[in-house]
């Protein structure tokens, strides 16, 4: 367990984003703990009698050589309107790191094995008894080779699962909630994945750092205006029925696949249809993660929502945070604020 610190951080970078978002850079004087996606800060405004506690931000970003951790934060109170006029230099004292973050997988191995040819097998790494094979690399996004095993007509020669939405893992943000997928997808990217980011807002200036998202995998954006991306919610944005349709095919390409190589050998040096584990990380206004985890449970894909319930203390004190779990009313603030919708009592 990484041990909860707090310490003055000083102010290396303060940049408004749009008339509603600044991004604060903080630089700490030690090293920084390690951090995981997911976790939050807490914040105490400086000389603000009415912000006497403090407010609750998720790490975007993390420059562990810069040691500098990155806040985005959206201007909707006097808290953070005082936040986002700090300057450069100046101090902010931080609790640092809280709550849990999201789950992240095994590192992608990358290793060589044809899905559709069991007897050109070439190079099966084991890792802690689960095999993977050299597709997870590209994602499970794309379409499948024709029954013989050979090029589609598309040109598509040696990969069956060709990506078309950039991988297993879906990160979907909309507003203020799209902070802390930033470093998730900086550590997927790190793991040897391909994240693809859905990221939504009303306006195209609620959507930020785009630029800085591209670096860590594909970026698909909807707004409620049609500024930018798709027209609508996040839900209706055509990367969803790519996505799900495309593990639909995973699923069926690698159930074919099993049974055939079940044929010719020991099936326990070989894959499983559930090797790859693809999950739908959100964050964002409630609705949209009701909306989004609705549909990953009728796909049978795995969900994880960081939730940002009203928070005074931030390390499970106050109990003004609680969230009704399946394990009974737990903090979001020590238990998250990353959950996996089954752990919620959602109705979806
Ligand atoms: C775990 C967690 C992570 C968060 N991460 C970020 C982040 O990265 N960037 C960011 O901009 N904001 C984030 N928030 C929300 C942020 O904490 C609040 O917007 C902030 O505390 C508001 O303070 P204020 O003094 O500016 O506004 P206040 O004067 O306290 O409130 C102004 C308005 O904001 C609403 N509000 C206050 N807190 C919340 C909340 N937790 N959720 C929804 N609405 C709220 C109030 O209902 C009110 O309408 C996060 C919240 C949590 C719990
Ligand atoms: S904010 Fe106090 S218990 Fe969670």
């Amino acid at each position: 367990m990484i041990m909860k610190q707090i310490a003055d951080w000083t102010i290396s970078e303060n940049t408004q984003l749009s008339a509603d978002f600044c991004l604060l850079k903080v630089h700490l004087e030690n090293e920084l703990p390690k951090i995981r996606p997911g976790q939050f800060v807490q914040i105490r405004v400086p000389n603000a009698s009415n912000t006497f506690l403090r407010r609750p931000i998720s790490i975007h970003f993390v420059d562990y050589d810069r040691r500098e951790l990155w806040l985005l934060v959206q201007m909707v109170g006097e808290g953070t309107r005082k936040l986002s006029k700090m300057r450069v230099g100046e101090s902010l004292n931080i609790i640092y790191p809280l709550g849990n973050g999201f789950t992240l997988p095994e590192r992608n191995c990358h290793c060589g094995l044809d899905p559709q040819s069991p007897e050109k097998e070439t190079n099966v790494v084991q890792h802690n008894n689960i095999t993977q094979h050299s597709n997870a690399k590209q994602g499970i996004a794309g379409q499948a080779r024709n029954d013989d095993g050979n090029d589609d007509g598309n040109g598509n020669d040696n990969d069956s699962f060709l990506p078309q939405t950039g991988g297993q893992f879906l990160l979907i943000g909309g507003g203020a909630g799209t902070a802390p997928l930033l470093y998730l997808g900086k550590q997927l990217r790190d793991l040897g994945y391909q994240p693809t980011f859905l990221l939504g807002g009303r306006t195209q200036y609620q959507l930020l750092q785009l630029s800085e998202f591209e670096k860590y995998g594909n970026v698909y954006t909807t707004t409620e205006d049609g500024s930018h991306g798709e027209k609508g919610f996040v839900t209706n944005h055509s990367i969803m029925q790519t996505y799900f349709s495309s593990i639909r095919l995973y699923r069926y390409e690698m159930q074919k696949h099993f049974d055939k190589i079940q044929m010719y050998s020991n099936p326990l040096s070989h894959p499983s249809p559930s090797t790859l584990h693809p999950t739908i990380y959100v964050c964002g206004p409630k609705p949209m993660m009701l909306a989004v985890a609705k549909l990953a449970k009728q796909n049978d894909v795995s969900c994880e929502v960081s939730l940002e319930n009203r928070m005074a203390c931030g390390i499970g004190t106050c109990l003004c945070c609680v969230e009704k779990t399946t394990f009974g009313n737990t903090c979001v603030c020590t238990a998250g604020p990353v959950f996996n919708i089954n752990q919620l009592t959602w109705q979806i």
